[in-house]
């Protein structure tokens, strides 16, 4: 089995300077590879220096986003090769704050995960429902379209290569986590969507990742579940001291 991934998204925060400390700082934390495996997501800027930060360091490096092309004329937009050029492993695809404040609809963000994997990197694809779609009882219909629609076109092999996180629209900055019960349903049900797409052996071997007010409070009882195979972490990730004891999380 593949390791579980620890994933800090740190969104729209950390200038240049705060990025690199702060890598620095998880470095020295964890400089050895270890039994999971870390990935930091900073802002496009810091990027590259702190890929220079991580070098030779088992701390992988992700973005937040990515352009579905892969070079021309498109304004502000930043391609998949240019990520792995900037020392990039891993791309989060498809977050509910690009689909809600910036219109990222389910063909487009397959259309970045496929330029995302056609560059050599990992995609994270965050699926997710919103709170209204939860209580209306349509949270698993909602899951399954953002899981044909993300992954069309794959081929098993791909697959391989793809990590997908259950982010609840309604537990991302608020506080509100899902309960241990409630992220392995929906894992559950995102696992054996993918054996129907894919296969047995591929859905077995998908990490599917937890998202949403992961916080080291919470930590060591989402991690109990063998349907949770790491997680991605916004605000608490901003802060190394917690960031590093969700890194270090113990079940039970
Ligand atoms: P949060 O964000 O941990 O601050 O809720 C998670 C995410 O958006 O990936």
């Amino acid at each position: 089995m593949t390791k579980p991934l620890i994933a800090g998204n740190w969104k729209m925060h950390m200038t240049v300077g705060e990025a690199v400390a702060c890598a620095r700082h998880l470095r020295e934390l964890f400089p050895e590879p270890i039994d999971r495996e870390i990935v930091i997501a900073p802002p496009f800027t810091a990027l590259w220096p702190v890929s220079q930060a991580l070098t030779d360091s088992p701390i992988g490096l992700g973005a937040q986003n990515v352009s579905d092309e892969p070079k021309g004329a498109f304004t502000g937009e930043v391609s998949a090769g240019m990520l792995a050029d900037a020392g990039c492993r891993y791309v989060i695809v498809g977050h509910s704050e690009r689909r809600r404040l910036f219109g990222e609809e389910d063909a487009w963000i397959n259309r970045k995960l496929i330029a995302v994997l056609k560059a050599g990197l990992a995609p994270i694809l965050c699926v997710g429902e919103t709170l209204a779609q939860r209580e209306a009882g349509d949270a698993f219909p909602v899951i399954e379209g953002q899981i044909n629609a993300g992954l069309k076109n794959l081929e098993a092999g791909d697959i391989a290569r793809c990590v997908v996180a259950y982010e609840p629209v309604w537990a991302i900055g608020t506080g509100r986590t899902a309960t241990p019960a409630q992220a392995e349903e929906a894992h559950a049900f995102i696992r054996s969507r993918i054996r129907g797409l894919f296969g047995e052996t591929q859905s077995a071997d998908l990490r599917i990742l937890y998202g949403g007010s992961v916080t080291p409070d919470n930590i060591d009882r989402l991690m109990e579940s063998i349907e949770i195979n790491g997680v991605l972490v916004g605000g608490a990730s901003l802060n190394i001291e917690s960031f590093s004891r969700i890194i270090r999380y113990s079940k039970g």
